[in-house]
């Protein structure tokens, strides 16, 4: 049996923590998709296209990871590709009530399982917009983010700072 697994998320950007949920969900898993989800309210810091192909170079390596976007449910991109499992990294008790609502809904919705899996300590309060904040206001993230993140993300900082601003 060939097993598969989706990683979704926002990924703006991708940082330590998100990779290594990926990473051993690679362990685990033949094949894992790793879905960023559009979301059309919500103007990130990278276009979709962007964050695709950041996550696709960092993680060519593992060789069973593929990367795509998805716009709408997460359960239909699981049902267009056969995918049973979800794997989700959870961080701390904080996650769990909106991580829990979405499995039972996805679960309830097409009977795709949802997988926790606990994030290494080390990345316990990494999310990506505060990487995004902390990076803004001059902190150092270089220990949080592949080092091609932090490329991306300080030439796209520079970039900001160089436009005019709206009177
Ligand atoms: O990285 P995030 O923003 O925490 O990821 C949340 C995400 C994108 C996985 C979640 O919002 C999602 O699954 N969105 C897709 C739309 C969907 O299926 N909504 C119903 C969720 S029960």
């Amino acid at each position: 049996m060939f097993r598969r697994a989706v990683c979704p998320g926002s990924f703006d950007p991708i940082h330590n923590g998100h990779l290594d949920i990926i990473e051993r969900a690679s362990r685990l898993y033949d094949q894992v998709h790793v879905a960023v989800l559009v979301n059309p309210s919500k103007k990130g810091m990278f276009s979709v296209d962007e964050r695709v192909a950041m996550i696709e170079e960092i993680t060519a390596g593992y060789g069973n990871v593929k990367v795509e976007s998805h716009q709408g449910l997460l359960v239909d991109y699981c049902r267009d590709r056969d995918i049973p499992a979800i794997v989700k990294g959870l961080r701390a008790v904080s996650d769990f009530d909106y991580e829990l609502q979405m499995a039972q809904m996805n679960y309830g919705l097409t009977g795709v399982e949802t997988l926790f899996v606990p994030t290494n300590p080390t990345y316990s309060f990494q999310s990506s917009s505060l990487i995004k904040e902390v990076a803004v206001l001059g902190g150092d993230v270089s220990h949080l983010v592949p080092d091609l993140v932090l490329r991306r993300l300080t030439e796209r900082i520079a970039e900001r700072r160089a436009q005019p601003t709206n009177p």
